[in-house]
């Protein structure tokens, strides 16, 4: 069964306390936090106080998506605001294999996030380094847009080199995942399914991640 991981980029922020009880209260394992800062994407969401809050509401995996550039910056700070996971994109990291590695010395699980034109290949000489693989199926920046059908390809070719090296990184899949596309998302071989609209714009979110579980 895939963990789910729903993105509060589509919850409801007047009502963030609800949506969060919401999660917690449902069988979606994993809090999926979208950080951007208006430069590595074209888009500004949340940042350290928002995550500090919601932390206070659950004891679930939170799991942040920096989407900004020098991520290596706010580590630490995203560790204080209480992430568990932190994912930081390969496009914004000269110095990845130092960033993992900081992102593990302070306790986090360390995630790549790869942009749909970055090919799985370029993980090759780090993968052994990285707890998760962030594949993105649509272009970083915004939600509810629909799933690029390559990245089922990727997901593939990627599974393909964590069994080859014997290693249990995962495989979160990030963009446009629905119902309609998740069996082959997970069939091809993904560990992680994020769900923004999905969950969020569901008329019952919690059956919804009820749904995303029994694909
Ligand atoms: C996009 C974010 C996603 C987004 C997914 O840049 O990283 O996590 O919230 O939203 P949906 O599921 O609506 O595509
Ligand atoms: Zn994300």
């Amino acid at each position: 069964m895939p963990i789910i991981a729903p993105s509060f980029l589509a919850s409801n922020f007047l009502k963030l306390e609800e949506e969060c009880a919401m999660v917690h209260n449902s069988p979606a394992e994993w809090f999926h936090l979208d950080v951007m800062d208006g430069r590595f994407v074209p888009n500004i969401s949340f940042g350290l106080p928002i995550i500090e809050n919601i932390r206070k509401t659950t004891n679930k995996i939170c799991d942040v998506h920096l989407m900004i550039l020098d991520p290596g910056n706010y580590a630490a700070a995203f560790k204080k605001a209480g992430a568990d996971n932190l994912t930081v994109h390969i496009e914004a990291c000269p110095n990845l294999h130092r960033n993992l590695q900081q992102i593990k010395e302070l306790g986090m699980k360390a995630g790549v996030a790869v942009n749909p034109h970055t090919p799985v290949s370029l993980l090759s000489d780090i993968l052994h380094d990285t707890d998760i693989v962030c594949l993105m199926s649509v272009n970083p920046g915004f939600g509810g847009q629909k799933f690029i059908p390559y990245t089922i390809e990727k997901i593939k070719q990627l599974r393909r080199m964590i069994d080859e090296r014997g290693l249990s990184t995962l495989i979160e899949i990030d963009g446009g995942v629905t119902l309609d596309n998740a069996a082959s998302i997970v069939a091809a071989g993904a560990d992680v399914l994020v769900a923004g609209s999905s969950v969020f714009n569901a008329a019952n979110p919690v059956e919804a991640i009820k749904a995303f579980k029994a694909v």
